[in-house]
């Protein structure tokens, strides 16, 4: 047996109930994992609420690390006594103690701490794939990335800082303004004080930006259109405000031939390669110092109600993990 969040229906954060469950022995392609942390994503929150559906009852949490501790059949990759990571399905991270499938694992090097790993799975790969693939930034481009100051905004002004870019950073207050310009993003909006549509304009001289990061959903995203310039690239890929309603195509032609993405992380690292190559790239990021996971909440897994209320609050910043 062990401890782990378990919900029967979906809700308010008090649904997530901590709970004994069953411990089976890994089965073939399966490893058990002994979590050391597990991470807090906003992702977490859709599921709990509904949002993103799962059959009920449910487990819930998309990432941790730990030490594997037993290993079925036809698993080749990782042994027993091996530091991991991991984020992606299925759900279940939060746990003191899984059985999980073993390729979404990865291999920790011995600098990067479990908690620093639980801490940036999810949001650095998320970044990864945002600013190497998504839309390839080349350096010396201005960007807009709304929720500057959150887990995955803390480190894509960091990783912009990296790359030579000028990040315009949307934040909430003006303690998350001094936070992202510390962590490097150049121009930061309050957007709960200014119309973040009239200061693109102004920073960028009228032009706009060839790229909008959006992960606010519904109260950002005609916005952001509006920020682009022609044949710019929407990448819609959160709505912590709510889904993101219906639109018109020709919202697009009219503002100049814009393109639009709705990306997941989880298919971009659902080939193995791709996996090993962006967890390669982020964990070369961190050695070298370019990144710093800022954990700047930490919860006991039992007080996991407390980490969701603070998340959906707007009243975390950085990155979040939960210690079983
Ligand atoms: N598609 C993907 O692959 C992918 C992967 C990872 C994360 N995401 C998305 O990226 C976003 C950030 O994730 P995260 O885990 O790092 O969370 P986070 O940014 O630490 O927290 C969400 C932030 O969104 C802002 N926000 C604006 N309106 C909000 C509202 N109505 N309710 C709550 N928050 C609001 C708040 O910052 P301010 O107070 O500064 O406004 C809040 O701190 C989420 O939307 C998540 O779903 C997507």
């Amino acid at each position: 047996m062990t401890k782990a969040i378990r919900i029967t229906e979906t809700g308010a954060p008090e649904v997530m109930e901590y709970v004994e469950v069953d411990l089976p022995a890994p089965g073939a392609g399966e490893v058990l994992v002994r979590q050391m942390a597990c991470g807090l994503n906003f992702i977490d929150v859709y599921f709990r609420t509904g949002l993103y559906p799962q059959p009920l009852p449910g487990a819930l949490g998309m990432e941790g690390a730990g030490v594997i501790e037993a290993v079925g059949a036809n698993v080749t990759h990782v042994k027993v006594g091996d530091r991991v990571a991991y984020a992606g399905r299925p759900l279940g991270a939060y746990a003191e103690a899984r059985v999980m499938p073993a390729d979404i694992l990865v291999k920790l090097p011995d600098s990067i701490s479990f908690e620093t790993a639980a801490a940036m799975m999810l949001q650095g790969l998320t970044v990864q794939y945002l600013f190497r693939r998504t839309f390839r930034l080349q350096g010396g481009e201005t960007i807009l990335f709304h929720a500057a100051a959150g887990g995955v905004g803390l480190i894509a002004c960091q990783w912009a800082r990296a790359l030579g870019v000028t990040m315009i950073g949307t934040v909430g207050s003006d303690e998350k303004a001094e936070l992202a310009k510390a962590n490097g993003c150049v121009h930061t909006i309050n957007y709960n004080k200014e119309n973040f549509v009239e200061r693109v304009k102004e920073i960028t001289g009228g032009k706009g930006v060839p790229v909008v990061y959006d992960s606010i959903g519904k109260d950002t995203f005609i916005g952001s259109l509006d920020c682009l310039s022609p044949l710019g690239m929407m990448v819609s890929f959160g709505s912590a405000s709510g889904p993101v309603p219906p639109f018109g195509l020709n919202e697009l032609a009219t503002r100049g031939s814009l393109f639009v993405t709705r990306p997941s992380l989880f298919n971009y690292t659902a080939k193995r390669d791709d996996l090993e190559t962006m967890a390669a790239e982020l964990f070369g990021m961190v050695e070298s110092g370019k990144i710093k996971i800022d954990i700047n909440q930490r919860y006991a897994l039992k007080d996991v109600a407390q980490a969701h209320r603070d998340l959906e609050s707007r009243k975390t910043t950085g990155s979040s993990i939960l210690i079983p």
